[in-house]
């Protein structure tokens, strides 16, 4: 989802050389193979979107398969990088890099100040290597080789090129899967797990992209003037958050369903509020676009074009 962003942000601005491989053409846990991608193409700036990334439900299941994946990705990426004389690298992390209890919104200097929510903690111990990578290597081969790595830290994304997996797919292309479902089958109601009194920030991902490229052109200086090199990166949001139940209701307005939503407030609630502070990017002269409710109906026409092919 976010690769493919990158793609069609990188084309608006007329950018024509862009190097793509899928999965199945380079798989990034093969260190030989990366190797060779970049002795072969040597390309000037590296955006790695690439993870293996999951729900709750995969995270508990495959924690080795998380942590094991994605510190082979970044490792080899980042180190390929430097070998072959790349000076510009982007890495996504994501938000669960911060404390399950951290102080909200979430500053980047709150990283390593507690214990990790523990369902995802592979994952995130591998995404805190990855920021900890480009920041070694920018620290340490910054003078001497020109190297410049920096990282971004997304909150929940939403939009083209989603996953509506039945059992694997974050809560806005479940909550459309579900809603829409439910309209179509002439459903009374739908009922959605928890309280819906928890907040959460969505992003739409065309907006991740715009600052994805806007942190990985922004000049040295200013870059430097808003980080420090052992707290490089940067939180990547909306800065606003709503409750599950006004997520639910919009959806269900996008969607034009008539039908009642259902609390099933005996099933867990997670965390009570996620919210990113993003003041860092703001102030580096980046803010999102898209509101949430724009968003979801261009998300909501793309999910009708891709699954109900109309
Ligand atoms: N979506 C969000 O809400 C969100 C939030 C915070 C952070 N992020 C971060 O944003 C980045 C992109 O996420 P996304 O939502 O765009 O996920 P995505 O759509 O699943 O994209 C990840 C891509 O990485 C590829 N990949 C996985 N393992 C690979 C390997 N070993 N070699 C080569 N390619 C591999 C996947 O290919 P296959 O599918 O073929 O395996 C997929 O194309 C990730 O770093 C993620 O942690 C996403």
């Amino acid at each position: 989802m976010v690769g493919s962003a990158i793609i069609r942000g990188l084309q608006k601005q007329g950018q024509t050389n862009i190097i793509t491989k899928t999965h199945a053409e380079l798989d990034l846990t093969n260190q030989l193979n990366v190797r060779s991608f970049f002795e072969i193409e040597k390309p000037d700036q590296v955006y790695l979107a690439a993870a293996k990334v999951g729900g709750i439900h995969a995270n508990n299941t495959y924690p080795a398969e998380f942590i094991y994946q994605n510190l082979m990705i970044e490792a080899n990426v980042i180190d390929a990088a430097f070998q072959n004389g790349i000076k510009k690298l982007l890495f996504l992390g994501s938000s669960c890099i911060y404390p399950k209890l951290a102080e909200q919104p979430m500053r980047e200097d709150f990283l390593l100040t507690g214990l990790l929510e523990p369902t995802n903690e592979p994952y995130a111990i591998a995404k805190i290597a990855g920021i900890k990578l480009c920041e070694s290597y920018s620290r340490q081969y910054g003078e001497s080789h020109g190297i410049d790595y920096r990282s971004v830290m997304p909150t929940n994304l939403y939009g083209t090129g989603d996953n509506y997996h039945a059992e694997n797919s974050h809560v806005i292309p479940a909550l459309i899967r579900r809603i829409n479902e439910a309209k179509q089958q002439n459903k009374s109601k739908v009922t959605v797990w928890g309280t819906g009194t928890p907040r959460r920030e969505f992003l739409h991902v065309d907006d991740m992209a715009t600052a994805s490229i806007h942190v990985m052109n922004m000049d040295e200086s200013e870059y430097k003037a808003h980080t420090s090199p052992m707290c490089s990166h940067i939180n990547v949001g909306s800065g606003t958050d709503i409750t599950i139940k006004e997520l639910v209701e919009t959806i269900a307005n996008v969607i034009n369903y008539q039908g009642a939503i259902e609390f099933d407030t005996s099933k867990p609630d997670g965390a009570p509020r996620k919210l990113m502070d993003s003041s860092r990017l703001n102030s580096l002269g980046w803010q999102h676009e898209i509101n949430l409710a724009k968003g979801l109906e261009s998300t909501y026409l793309d999910y009708c074009k891709m699954y109900l092919g109309h």
